[in-house]
This record gives structure tokens, C-alpha cells and sequence, in this order.
């Protein structure tokens, strides 16, 4: 028998307001036809005024625990995958854990960029299997359209604000690929690439928040092969493959990328879970709403075989299989 982290629960949140293309074509020079071709978004959510990522974050953790059928108080361990924090400190986590009225176990917030969620779910997934916590809520939350300049159009119209949430359970399984749980996570980076996509301000370097900057192309050029490549250390690992994949729930960046990347794995078109037309790319958060989207429709079910993958900023990028 080997402990595992089992998905009890699943929940996501979207404000209200929603952005479409054809709004954004008249601010600025854009047009609907090219962000979709290009993209494949068609809208995108916007927080409203006063609308922090906490309360993003605590709606979708409410959701997730009642997806579960689980008390808050049953939670010890909060991660929250974020680059768009309410404040520089204190964690974004804390305000979501006082939300819940808890004020037991550890929250702490985590920042590897779009790759937020795998990152954090990797991290809290290591903490239940050694033991140390025994339920955690693993959430990506952003509010991109803070940092996004919006006379920029090579960045404004990808962007937009969501998130998500799941409840982990430690749990003892047989220790085989057929385990429900987290099976395997990788995570790489590499900082040789951090001036590619990054945000032009910080608390040390210019006092202000500043906003995102980014070379699309040149972070195109590296996303398949960097995706791909980490899926296949999860198939090295765990010894399954394209074929035993259920559903492929990839970082919503761009439409261009998922294709090109369930392309070379050989990963069938109807096994892939895509937001990215009604969500644009939320970042962290991307990647639980789309498991939240398709857990709602029926798609996922317990047993389901899922593959996760996320790549961004830094860069950093990291892949999860999970055995819903
Ligand atoms: O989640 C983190 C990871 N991020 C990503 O994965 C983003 C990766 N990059 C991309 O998705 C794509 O590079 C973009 C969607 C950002 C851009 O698509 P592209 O096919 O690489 O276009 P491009 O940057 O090469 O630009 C092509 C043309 C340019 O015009 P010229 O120089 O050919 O005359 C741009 O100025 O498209 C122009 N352009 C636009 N036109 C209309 C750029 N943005 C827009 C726009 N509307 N919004």
C-alpha cells in the first residue's frame, strides 16, 4: 500500500462581467477574426471593481468543498498558485484560509506563473503522501486584467481573470497505475528565459506593480516541445501512455499550442478539455476551471485517467497525471 493524493472535490469561479472580442476590437487595432484564429478565444472574464483574487479564490474553494461534500474546517493545508496576489504580502492564501474560518494548518501562496497549478499541486501532493497534512485545497486564482496594459495588443486580448479549485485527500491505495490520486508530477524551469515573459515592475526592483511584458512568438517557439517533453517523464514514470489517457486538461494559453502538442503526443482531438474560447488564459487558474468545466459536464468521472500540463513565465513548465 503507498498513500496517495486522492481528488475528493472540484470548484471554480468566474466574475460576472465578460469581455468579449468584438468589445475589445473597439479600444484598440484588433478584430475578432484575428484573436480567434490566432488564439482561439473568443471572450474572457474581468473581476469588477473591488473584486480582489481572494475572493476569486475563496468562491472557487467553496465550490471545490462542496463538490466534496467536506467542512472547511477539515481542510490543514491551503496552496494557492497566484502571480496577481491581493497585496505583495501577506500571502493571498491566509485571506482565502480566513474566509473559510480556519485557523489551523499552514496556507502560503506559490508563484510559478501560468505553471501555478501544477507546481502547487505537486507541492501540497508531496506534503499529504509524506504525511505531514492530511486534506488540502490546492487553488490557482488571478486576476491578470490588473497587470495587463491595455494599449498593448499583443498581450491584452489573451488575457483574463478566473479560478479554480481542488480538494486532495491522503489516502492509502495499492500502490499500482490503477491507484485513484496524483500518480506523478514534473516540474522544470529554466531562467535563461525569464525576460520572455515577465511583469516590468516588483516591490525590490521598481516600487510599482507594473505590467506584463511578452514575446509571444518566442514563447510559442518553446511551448510544444517543452509540454511535450514533460508529459513524456510522465509516461516514463508511470509506464502508461497516450492510449490510456482519458481526458488531456492542458494549460489554456492558446489554442495553436494544445493542438500542436496533443498532435505529436498522439492524443485523440475528443480527449481534450478546451476553456480557452470562453476564458482566455487565466494563468494559474486555467487549469482547474477547465477540470471544474469538465468534471460539471460529465466529461471526467471517478477513475478517469487525466493528464494535466502547464508551461509559462520563467520559464517553468511541469506536467501531473491524476487517476480522478
Ligand atoms: O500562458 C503563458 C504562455 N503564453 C503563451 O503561450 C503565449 C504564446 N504566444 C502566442 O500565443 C502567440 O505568439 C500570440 C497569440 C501572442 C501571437 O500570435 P503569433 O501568431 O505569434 O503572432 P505574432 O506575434 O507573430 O504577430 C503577427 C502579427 C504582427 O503584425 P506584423 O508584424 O506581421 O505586421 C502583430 O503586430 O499580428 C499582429 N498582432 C495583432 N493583430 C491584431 C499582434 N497582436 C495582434 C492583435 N490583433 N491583438
Amino acid at each position: 500500500m503507498t498513500k496517495r493524493s486522492v481528488v475528493r472535490g472540484c470548484g471554480s469561479y468566474l466574475p460576472r462581467q465578460v469581455l468579449t472580442n468584438a468589445e475589445l476590437a473597439t479600444r484598440i487595432d484588433t478584430s475578432d477574426e484575428w484573436i480567434v484564429q490566432r488564439t482561439g478565444i473568443r471572450q474572457r472574464h474581468i473581476a469588477a471593481d473591488g473584486e480582489f483574487t481572494s475572493h476569486l479564490a475563496l468562491n472557487a474553494a467553496h465550490a471545490a468543498l462542496a463538490d466534496a461534500g467536506m467542512d472547511a474546517q477539515q481542510i490543514d493545508l491551503i496552496v494557492l498558485a497566484t502571480s496577481t496576489p491581493d497585496n505583495t504580502f501577506p500571502a493571498t492564501a491566509v485571506a482565502v484560509q480566513h474566509g473559510l474560518g480556519i485557523s489551523h494548518g499552514a496556507a502560503f501562496d506559490l508563484q510559478a506563473v501560468c505553471s501555478g497549478f501544477i507546481f502547487a499541486l505537486a507541492t501540497a501532493d508531496n506534503f499529504l503522501r509524506t504525511g505531514g497534512y492530511k486534506r488540502a485545497l490546492v487553488i490557482g486564482a488571478e486576476t491578470f486584467s490588473r497587470i495587463l496594459d491595455w494599449n498593448d495588443r499583443g498581450t491584452c486580448v489573451l488575457f483574463g481573470d478566473g479560478a479554480g479549485a481542488v480538494v486532495l485527500e491522503a489516502q492509502e491505495q495499492p500502490g499500482k497505475s490503477f491507484d485513484r490520486g496524483v500518480l506523478t508530477t514534473h516540474l522544470r524551469s529554466d531562467g535563461r528565459h525569464k525576460s520572455k515573459l515577465y511583469v516590468d515592475g516588483g516591490p525590490s526592483s521598481t516600487q510599482t506593480v507594473g505590467h506584463l511584458r511578452m514575446e509571444g512568438r518566442e514563447v510559442f517557439k518553446h511551448a510544444v516541445g517543452m509540454i511535450t517533453d514533460v508529459i513524456e517523464d510522465a509516461f516514463a514514470a508511470t509506464g502508461l501512455g497516450a492510449d490510456d489517457i482519458d481526458w488531456f486538461v492542458p494549460h489554456q494559453a492558446n489554442k495553436r499550442i494544445i493542438d500542436a502538442s496533443a498532435h505529436k503526443l498522439h492524443i485523440a482531438p475528443r480527449k481534450v478539455v478546451l476553456t480557452v474560447d470562453l476564458h482566455g488564459n487565466t494563468s494559474a487558474a486555467s487549469i482547474p476551471l477547465a477540470l471544474s468545466v469538465a468534471v460539471k459536464d460529465g466529461r471526467i468521472k471517478k477513475g478517469d485517467l487525466v493528464l494535466l500540463e502547464a508551461m509559462g513565465g520563467g520559464f517553468t513548465w511541469g506536467s501531473a497525471l491524476v487517476r480522478w
